[in-house]
């Protein structure tokens, strides 16, 4: 009786094994037919109500009938297992021709670049590259550069104050006074960094970057000056702009100009960029005040000098056509890649 049921069993659970669906229905019948309180198990218990000779015999066909069943559900959960896998590799379809994921490299900033570049085509004609101190004492900032107390410069809507005697550098002329101190005559140096002033706009930034130049000699007039300009205007931007001087004032140069150039985005004819007036303004120059030889304790009789001076970031504007200075310091890489050389 327990025999022909214990066979009953088998044949229906080699059955079942066979038509599972999936190997979570295929699980459910291993618990069902072979689990702790599967139909196996109960056969067992029944076990106990045949006689005694028969109870070896019954035991080892329960066993066997155990043994084969396990080996069947193996055998059909490896066979499903693989139709799973064939059916997701048919189902899901892997494009491996798609380029992975490509890592980004770093390059220079645009300030950097524009900034090597100033320093390459001054270097050609002798200038030193110098930088000085962010955080700058005030007679360095104004008072050697002939700023009087009542200037409006020194107004605190225009210059960060770190304390009563201590500024941001509101623009890297001091490194003139740096220059002047420190090293020996003639004298050929460019100064660049930081700069700050409480500005913020479209066309300004309370933390952007200048370069200017000093040269000091025996012999320095503006005919020096403008030939200095124009070399670089030509070097920089391009050969055949022309450039001109218009009169200004800055307390450390005396005569001062500003100095334009050729717009070169459309090479002078006239655009958006330079307000259709095919000029463009690049930054200050004029011959060195004596008041600032002075200062550094150089007799201006037997020294004179020029210096010019230019901010990066509106330079790097007008030669890449950049239309918001505000662009630079957020660091979107979508803005500084092209510039990374990449
Ligand atoms: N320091 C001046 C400014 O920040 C620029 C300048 C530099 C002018 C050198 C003349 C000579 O505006």
């Amino acid at each position: 009786m327990s025999s022909t049921r214990l066979e009953q069993i088998k044949d229906e659970a080699l059955k079942a094994f066979g038509s599972a669906a999936n190997s979570r229905e295929l699980y459910d019948l291993k618990v069902k037919y072979l689990g702790k309180q599967g139909l196996l198990t109960d056969i067992m218990k029944e076990m106990a109500a045949l006689p005694k000779e028969e109870k070896p015999l019954f035991g080892k066909k329960v066993n066997e009938v155990k043994a084969g069943l396990e080996a069947a559900y193996t055998q059909a959960e490896e066979a499903l297992r693989k139709k799973e896998i064939e059916e997701r590799l048919a189902k899901e379809e892997l494009d491996l021709t798609l380029p992975g994921a490509r890592r980004l490299r770093g390059g220079p900033h645009p300030v950097a670049v524009v900034t090597d570049e100033i320093a390459r085509i001054m270097s050609r004609l002798g200038y030193a590259l110098r930088t000085g101190p962010q955080i700058e004492k005030d007679y360095y900032n104004f008072e050697a550069l002939n700023i009087p107390a009542n200037h409006p410069a020194r107004d605190m809507a225009d210059t960060f104050f770190v304390d009563d005697t201590h500024v941001l550098r509101t623009h890297t002329s001091p490194i003139q006074i740096h220059s002047l101190e420190s090293e020996n005559l003639p004298l050929r140096v460019i100064g660049t960094g930081p700069v700050y002033r409480c500005d913020s706009d479209i066309s300004h930034l309370p933390n952007f970057h200048q370069i200017e130049a000093l040269c000091v000699d025996k012999k320095v007039s503006m005919a020096d000056l403008k030939g200095t300009i124009s070399f670089f205007v030509r070097e920089f931007f391009g050969a055949g702009l022309k450039t001109r001087f218009r009169p200004s004032f800055f307390p450390f140069t005396e005569p001062s100009a500003e100095v334009d150039c050729n717009c070169p985005i459309c090479k002078g004819k006239g655009c958006s960029l330079c307000k259709q007036s095919g000029w463009i303004e690049i930054g200050g120059c004029g011959l060195v005040n004596p008041k600032v030889f002075e200062h550094a304790k150089i007799d201006p009789k037997k020294w004179q000098g020029f210096a010019f001076g230019f901010g990066i970031e509106r330079m790097a504007i007008i030669k890449y056509g950049i239309p918001d200075i505000r662009l630079f310091p957020e660091n979107d890489v979508r803005f500084l890649r092209p510039f990374a050389g990449e």
